[in-house]
């Protein structure tokens, strides 16, 4: 293992019932809320209403940010920003998916900040302070609701980008699987892929003596397959919803990543694809995570053997290293279809005529990958594959 230090200072505040907890975490941080929430589901299905009650009962005053777009732009951020100067508000409280968290925590280091909240994004400058945090999460997906990274589209440029900074974290984060009930089967299915995809992205690396978490990795990654497709014929059912909404968190709440670093280029090469064509994200990695997979079999055979045998029990008598690997490839690919998960690019009508633009914009900090480092010509690969 590498040398670590862990810190998550997120009050995950989980289970039925659990939004009630408002009234006791929001008044430790303030009165003045700003409510941040996304294209109007949680109006249609009465969250807000719940919401607004609560903070009506402890007195809180409110202003209102709604409309976070999927894939979160930074103009929605700079009125966010706005209006928390405007208003003095104490306390950003997400009422949403990724998107809407995303946003509320570039909304929170932005209103502490001089200047443009897009610096953070380019690394130009790094956060200092920011607005205390809560989140009710209505998606499970990015495990955005305990971790201190962000993903922001400048539709200006066209580039998406994460940042992330300790000051990102939720201060408090209120799960309850019954606000998932309502999330239709196709963004059910693109929640599953990621957090999925965020299980791979630690689990192909480099660093030694690691058989705690990858036993975590795995255990996660079976759950999903396990639970998934059972969970998109019975879109309701509270232990299922229940089950998915824990294995979202646990992906990439930091508890995986101690101790090694993961790859995540697969998560760069895709942020390009929706920089340019702006498609969900859990679509986008569906897509490629099996063609990055493909490309660097060859880093590390074993590692795809294990994962083949312990996550899709591909059975490896009379089989070469490298067919069990291949196999356990095939077996995601056929998961992610069998749950309805688009395959390729063409899809969503996406054809080669911007993989060098889209393999430019991922390249815009120059090589990456921790598993294996990719160049532009890798990543170009990656796209054709994808096609
Ligand atoms: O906008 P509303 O009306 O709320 O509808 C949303 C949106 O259309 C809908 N939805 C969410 N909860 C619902 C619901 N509809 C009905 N009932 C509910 N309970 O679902 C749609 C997608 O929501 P969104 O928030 O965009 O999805 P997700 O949670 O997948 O977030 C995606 C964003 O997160 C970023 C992605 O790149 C993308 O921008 N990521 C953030 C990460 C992080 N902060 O750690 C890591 C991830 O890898 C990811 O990159
Ligand atoms: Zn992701």
């Amino acid at each position: 293992m590498n040398s670590f230090e862990f810190h998550n200072p997120t009050r995950l505040i989980f289970g039925k019932g659990q939004l009630k907890a408002l009234k006791t975490e929001v008044p430790k941080y303030g009165k003045k809320v700003l409510l941040v929430y996304g294209g109007g589901s949680i109006k249609r299905v009465g969250l807000y209403d719940q919401v607004i009650n609560l903070l009506n009962e402890i007195g809180a005053e409110v202003t209102e940010l709604g409309g976070v777009e999927p894939n979160p732009r930074l103009s929605t951020v700079h009125r966010g920003v706005d209006l928390c100067r405007t208003n003095n508000i104490e306390l950003i409280l997400a009422v949403g998916g990724g998107s809407v968290l995303d946003c509320s925590k570039a909304i929170a280091v932005g209103a502490k900040y001089d200047g443009d909240m897009w610096d953070f994004v380019e690394r130009k400058a790094t956060p200092q302070d920011a607005l205390p945090l809560g989140t009710v999460l209505t998606m499970a997906a990015t495990g955005s609701e305990m971790n201190g990274g962000s993903v922001i589209t400048n539709e200006v440029t066209q580039e998406k980008m994460g940042w992330g900074s300790p000051f990102a974290f939720p201060a408090f984060s209120i799960l309850d699987p019954e606000n998932t009930f309502s999330l239709p089967k196709d963004q059910t299915v693109y929640g599953m892929v990621d957090m999925m995809s965020h299980v791979l992205e630690h689990y192909f690396h480099q660093d030694p003596n690691t058989p705690v978490q990858d036993g975590f990795c795995e255990t996660i990654l079976r759950t999903v397959i396990e639970t998934g497709p059972k969970l998109i014929n019975d879109l309701q059912n509270y232990e299922l919803r229940e089950t998915i909404m824990y294995c979202g968190t646990m992906a990439l709440n930091g508890v995986l990543s101690m101790g090694l670093r993961g790859d995540w280029a697969t998560h760069n090469i895709e942020h390009a694809v929706s920089a340019v064509y702006d498609i969900p994200h859990g679509g986008g990695l569906a897509i490629l995570f099996p063609n990055w997979m493909k490309y660097n079999l060859h880093v590390d055979v074993a590692r795809f053997k294990k994962l083949a045998i312990n996550v899709f029990h591909v059975d490896p008598a009379g089989k070469s290293d490298e067919q069990v690997a291949e196999e356990g490839i095939a077996a995601l690919r056929a998961f992610w279809t069998s749950i309805g998960a688009p395959s390729r690019l063409a899809d969503y009508d996406i054809d080669d005529s911007n993989i060098e633009v889209m393999a430019d914009k991922a390249m815009r900090f120059g090589p990456f990958g921790n598993f294996r480092k990719l160049n532009k010509e890798d990543v170009m690969e990656i796209y054709r594959l994808s096609l």
